[in-house]
């Protein structure tokens, strides 16, 4: 038989490799209710081939959420739902490039954009990073070198807020400088903007699609990390004319639309509060977990190891003391029985060897504890 799903358990092993929801949190009760109220209220309509844009009532509310959880709503024009964010990126892939376009991608970033962008194929470019997140001086100096050699970017895929790996979110100061940078060299952003929801302790900073000059950005949500991501349901907002762009793609038009049944069945479930009532429970859940995973990783871990502890999203960054690799640790780590993705899995080119992410969302917090406690005794065995 084919598995069902995509994660693999390994048993023995605390694997925090896997940034997936721990599946006692996804919200199969309100998706029950919602799936039956959807078939209730539209009938036929539900199961027809859907509107290109996506169905009226997710569009309206989604415009309405981005009013209180970002710095501005867009207009109903400017959204497309998408079948989730990595769609959302492929699609605009399609739409805006051609093989051999550069692409520039922040370094490190999520390793899984970066097989969607290679899938195109384009030749892609990695800005570097600071403590603070993708380097707006460093990119200067990149896009001033690529001008010089006659070279231009189509796009720069970049994740500001709760990034994966590292969990740092980029400062309003940055946002605008980039918003100004990619306006001036006429670059499209790509915001990979999926962990809004999942803030822990203060709001998600504006997006920078919300800041930006129009035009300059395309920003991809997703409802993977805020109610489940089998689903596959995200959206995008942009430009009301590139989104016209996609909205007129062979895809939606053969297809009618990308999951119009789930768009219009995550609709009921916003639109019934049981989508208020799912985020507040992640929140809590998972701000517990992030806490205890960083409760543990300060008793167990030498002192030379450094972590910031995130505001939101999946995943704790942790660098090893100097010269140690987390790749030829991975063994030890699995023997004491944890697991982990090794930072190198993240970067374009250049790797910092001696880091690696840990999701902290899939296990409870005694065993978040366990794990660091695992992490800290692998590591004993080579520093
Ligand atoms: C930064 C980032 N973008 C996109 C995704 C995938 O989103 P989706 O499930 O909506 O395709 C993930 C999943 O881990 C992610 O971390």
């Amino acid at each position: 038989m084919f598995p069902v799903v995509q994660i693999v358990h390994r048993p023995g092993i605390l694997d925090l490799g896997w940034g997936h929801p721990d599946p006692a949190v996804l919200p199969v009760a309100a998706l029950r209710r919602a799936t039956a109220a959807v078939l209730a209220r539209y009938g036929a309509d539900a199961l027809a081939y859907g509107a290109e844009r996506g169905p009226g009532p997710l569009i309206a509310w989604i415009c309405a959420r981005l009013a209180h959880t970002d710095a501005r709503a867009p207009e109903p024009t400017d959204v497309v739902i998408t079948a989730g964010a990595s769609h959302a990126l492929d699609l605009l892939c399609t739409i805006y490039t051609t093989p051999g376009d550069t692409v520039l991608v922040e370094s490190p970033t999520y390793h899984l954009a970066v097989r969607i962008l290679r899938d195109h194929p384009l030749n892609l470019v990695a800005v570097p990073s600071d403590a603070g997140g993708i380097d707006v001086d460093a990119l200067e100096m990149l896009l001033a070198r690529m001008a010089r050699r006659g070279q231009r970017a189509r796009l720069l895929y970049f994740v500001p807020t709760h990034h994966n790996p590292t969990g740092v979110c980029l400062s309003l100061e940055r946002r605008r400088a980039l918003a100004m940078i990619a306006a001036r060299h006429g670059i499209l952003l790509v915001e990979d903007d999926v962990y809004r929801e999942l803030s822990y302790d203060d709001p998600a900073p504006p997006s920078v699609w919300s800041i930006a000059p129009p035009g300059t950005v395309a920003r991809i949500g997703s409802f993977s990390k805020s109610l489940a991501p089998g689903l596959r349901l995200g959206y995008l907002t942009a430009d009301s004319s590139l989104a016209q762009r996609l909205i007129g793609s062979g895809l939606l038009d053969s297809g009618g639309g990308l999951n119009p049944f789930v768009a219009l069945t995550v609709a009921e479930v916003c639109e019934s509060g049981d989508f208020d009532a799912t985020i507040a429970h992640l929140r809590s859940t998972y701000r517990a977990r992030r806490d205890a995973l960083a409760g543990g990783l300060r008793e167990h871990l030498p002192p030379e190891c450094r972590f910031a502890v995130p505001g939101g999203g999946f995943f704790q960054w942790v660098e090893l003391p100097e010269g140690v690799d987390a790749g030829e640790l991975l063994p030890h780590a699995e023997q004491t029985g944890v697991s982990y993705l090794p930072g190198s899995r993240f970067y374009l080119d250049a790797p910092h060897r001696n880091t690696l992410r840990l999701a902290f969302s899939l296990y409870a917090p005694h065993q978040l504890v366990e794990a660091a406690r695992r992490l800290g005794e692998a590591i004993a065995t080579v520093v």
